[in-house]
């Protein structure tokens, strides 16, 4: 990569990403690496700006993330944050302490000049989460900002180009947080902001050219956005030696196999491969009710019907995959610090392993660097329709988490045309944009009803629409009344087999987001 980089050294906050996508956002590209990261790997990246994050533990602990005081004889400017603000004055010889009161939230800070603070008012509000603070300041050092309880809430040394500060500029809930980061950036790095994703589409369909030659390259594409934005970028970048295997077990929404189809086929120069295994699937699921063993058959059916396939295509050339930058954090591949709150894991499907006899020359990973607002912006940029490009999360197993119970055909047609119903009046209503995953579930339930002269017994649909920041907590949102009655309303009458309608109002924890 070329531009001109920062460096955000992990050492275990949760905010963590947080400001590697602010320092993007700002025109900086940036990459997050561990807190222990050797000196010399440091040096020969050539950073022109270095930034450590929070993080959870107290610098007095012996098992607390340390760093080499040499770190500070590189002449790279460095913006400590929270627990980083600290690491810079302990390791400076300055002292921290326990706060007498913790601060936690809003707090107002008088700043009183310095780099950081330029184009900022004496007073605003940012967002603080600290029990320790620094009580003595390292030699060199003059305090920029305080609060009522935080006499050292920021501090540089200009000479040594080192910053500090106690608060979280990366979170919105400070005013200016951004404009920090930005001076820091701007007017101590020097940076130039060359990080811009149409500058980012040229780089990577040269690199992409020049790594693939004239080979092949074979893409698994699910739909999902990142797959799709990869697919969009591999094809500009090579066009007809890409083949891309889409493999629809019949799960998908209403419609949404033959879209993907449609949009690959018709504006993207490439090989598309569709193969449609519905009945393979059904008949593999015939008469499986457990939830983990529906899972597990789909998953592995999935893999079987797309492995074959792949041998079929030949291995000669690349594999690609829609692999992004949190995925390969997530997964210790991004080498990140995996220290405390930071340390998940997530199953992903871009994570399952090849079979042995399976053999590429090398695996191409395009969005590797990109976070998902990245992803998304490169998607609009390449033409991908809006509908795919801001598609909500969709379970790998699809609509067969949705089903509960056995899954039939019949049980499918009926949970993919409620769905489209819901997701339509949703959309009419114009509160989709509040929502932040909204689907209908197919419980195995049947209910009495009556319709005209008749009595009914016939299927029950459950809606589900939720508000979250992260899907790890969900609360579900509260669509208005006279939604829900239009909802209601058009289930019952337009969706054959359908005569009684709920509405899932079960947050998480204690629910999951999806029923199975
Ligand atoms: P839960 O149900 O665990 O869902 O609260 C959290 C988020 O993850 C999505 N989800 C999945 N995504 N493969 C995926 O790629 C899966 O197997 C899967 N299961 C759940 C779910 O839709 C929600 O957004």
């Amino acid at each position: 990569m070329s531009n001109q980089l920062c460096i955000v050294l992990d050492f275990g906050g949760q905010y963590n990403q947080l400001i590697a996508r602010r320092v993007r956002e700002c025109g900086v590209y940036c990459e997050i690496k561990r807190f222990d990261t050797p000196i010399d790997e440091i040096k020969a990246l050539n950073p022109m700006g270095i930034i450590f994050t929070g993080g959870p533990n107290s610098v007095y602990d012996e098992s607390s993330p340390h760093i080499s005081k040499e770190i500070f004889e590189l002449g790279i400017p460095i913006l400590g944050i929270c627990y980083g603000c600290q690491i810079v004055a302990y390791t400076l010889g300055g002292e921290v302490s326990s706060c007498v009161k913790s601060e936690y939230g809003k707090i107002e800070i008088t700043q009183s000049g310095g780099a950081l603070f330029g184009g900022i008012p004496e007073k605003s509000v940012v967002w603080m989460s600290h029990t320790d603070y620094v009580s003595k300041l390292p030699e060199g050092f003059t305090v920029t900002a305080k609060s009522e309880d935080c006499p050292a809430a920021a501090f540089e040394n200009p000479e040594k180009k080192l910053y500090a500060v106690q608060f979280h500029p990366e979170v919105t809930h400070s005013e200016y947080g951004k404009n920090i980061l930005r001076n820091f950036l701007y007017n101590v790095c020097n940076f130039k902001g060359d990080w811009e994703m149409d500058n980012f589409i040229d780089a990577a369909i040269a690199r992409l050219r020049e790594q693939i030659g004239d080979k092949k390259v074979v893409l698994g594409l699910s739909g999902g956005v990142d797959s799709s934005v990869a697919a969009g970028l591999l094809s500009r970048a090579v066009g007809k030696q890409l083949t891309c295997v889409f493999v629809d077990q019949g799960l998908m929404r209403k419609d949404e196999g033959d879209f993907v189809e449609e949009t690959f086929t018709k504006l993207f120069d490439m090989n598309f491969v569709r193969i449609n295994c519905k009945d393979k699937f059904l008949a593999a699921l015939k008469g499986v009710s457990d939830p983990e063993q529906k899972r597990k058959i789909i998953g592995t059916e999935f893999y079987n019907v797309f492995w074959n396939k792949i041998r079929e295509e030949g291995t000669d050339g690349f594999f690609a995959q829609g692999t992004i930058y949190p995925d390969r954090i997530e997964s210790g591949k991004g080498n990140t610090a995996g220290h405390g709150s930071t340390a998940v894991i997530k199953t992903h499907h871009n994570m399952v392993k090849m079979p042995d006899d399976i053999k590429f020359e090398g695996v191409i990973e395009p969005l590797g660097d990109l976070f998902k607002d990245e992803v998304r912006k490169v998607g609009e940029m390449l033409g991908i329709p809006h509908d795919l490009v801001w598609r909500q999360p969709f379970p790998g197993p699809g609509l067969g988490v949705r089903i509960i119970g056995e899954i039939t055909e019949e049980k499918i047609k009926v949970l993919q045309e409620a769905d489209a119903v819901f997701r339509d009046e949703i959309r009419k209503s114009g509160i989709e944009s509040d929502l932040k995953q909204f689907f209908a579930v197919l419980p195995d339930v049947k209910t009495v009803g009556v319709m005209g002269d008749h009595r009914t017994y016939d299927h029950l649909i459950a809606i589900r629409a939720i508000t979250t920041d992260d899907f790890m907590t969900a609360d579900w949102a509260r669509i208005p009344y006279d939604v829900l009655a239009r909802v209601s309303n058009r289930l019952t009458n337009e969706v054959e087999h359908v005569n009684r309608v709920v509405y899932d109002i079960t947050s998480k924890p204690p629910g999951t987001v999806e029923w199975e």
